[in-house]
């Protein structure tokens, strides 16, 4: 494939890597306006480039990752140059219905979810499409599957994805900075708390994904009776752990929607 991604940030930027690392053979674009920002993306044997619509009639796939009030001029730049191609779009809250009210027929575009774990090949990207379009729609999941785990879901859970999938990287990245700084107060210097906290989330979602099986079932298998792992896991439910996510998370969902 052919992959034209404009918006080389944070998002661009991560999805060019992974995919460069983990789907080889693809033939990779990032555009920006300041170039020298994405030059070590070269070192991947991505092109960069300043021009968003030179090369852009060769794509089979392009990704829109600009901020979402920068969609208006990206598409009346890039849409006198396209026609039959797969446009997707990673913009929070820019619908289907506004995007394909803005290729009018002429092109097909898709929404999708990722974060920036895509560079590592480990992003949870949502994917939605009208019914039309999901056979297009499953030639880009399947690319995403070799970045991570990619879901098509509901054009309306989009925003629940953005949270749970997205916003969620900060959110396991605060319980391990707080299992490191547990872990100091136990007596470890910081650099190990942190490495055997970040193994240990790594190793229970390793465990959970190669199994397949519910979390309690895992944690049945680390609990003694009367040990001291369901009572540190007892104090932490008492004092609001899984209430605590469940509320932010829902929190998340409430300022996604006012924005
Ligand atoms: N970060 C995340 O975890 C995340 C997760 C899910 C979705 N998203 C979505 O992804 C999008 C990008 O987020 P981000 O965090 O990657 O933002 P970002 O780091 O600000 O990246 C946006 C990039 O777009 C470039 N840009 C702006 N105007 C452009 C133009 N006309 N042509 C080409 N490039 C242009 C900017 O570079 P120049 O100024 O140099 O052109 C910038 O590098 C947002 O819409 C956001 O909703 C982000």
């Amino acid at each position: 494939m052919k992959i034209h991604i404009i918006g080389g940030g944070n998002l661009g930027s991560a999805i060019a890597v992974g995919l460069a690392k983990n789907a080889k053979g693809n033939n990779i674009t990032v555009t920006r306006r300041n170039i020298g920002f994405i030059q070590h993306l070269t070192e991947y044997g991505i092109v960069v480039s300043q021009s968003n619509t030179e090369g852009i009639s060769e794509a089979d796939l392009i990704i829109l990752a600009v901020k979402p009030h920068q969609v208006d001029a990206v598409m009346a730049e890039i849409l006198p140059h396209i026609t039959n191609k797969i446009i997707a779009s990673v913009l929070s809250g820019i619908t289907l219905e506004y995007l394909n009210k803005k290729v009018d027929g002429t092109n097909t575009v898709l929404r999708l979810m990722p974060n920036i774990a895509a560079q590592f090949g480990a992003s949870a990207t949502c994917i939605s499409a009208r019914t039309a379009d999901l056979p297009k729609a499953n030639v880009v999941t399947e690319l995403f599957n070799k970045i991570g785990t990619a879901v098509i879901i509901d054009e309306k859970l989009m925003d629940a994805g953005t949270v749970l999938g997205a916003c969620g990287t900060a959110f396991a990245l605060r319980y391990i900075r707080a299992s490191m700084q547990a872990g100091i107060e136990i007596g470890f210097d910081a650099k190990t708390a942190l490495a055997i906290a970040a193994q240990t989330a790594l190793g229970a979602t390793e465990m959970l994904l190669n199994q397949q099986v519910h979390p309690e079932q895992l944690i049945d298998k680390v609990t003694t009776p009367q040990g001291c792992t369901i009572a540190g896991l007892n104090e932490m439910e008492h004092q609001g752990f899984s209430s605590s996510l469940i509320k932010g998370i829902k929190v998340s969902l409430q300022n996604i929607k006012s924005e």
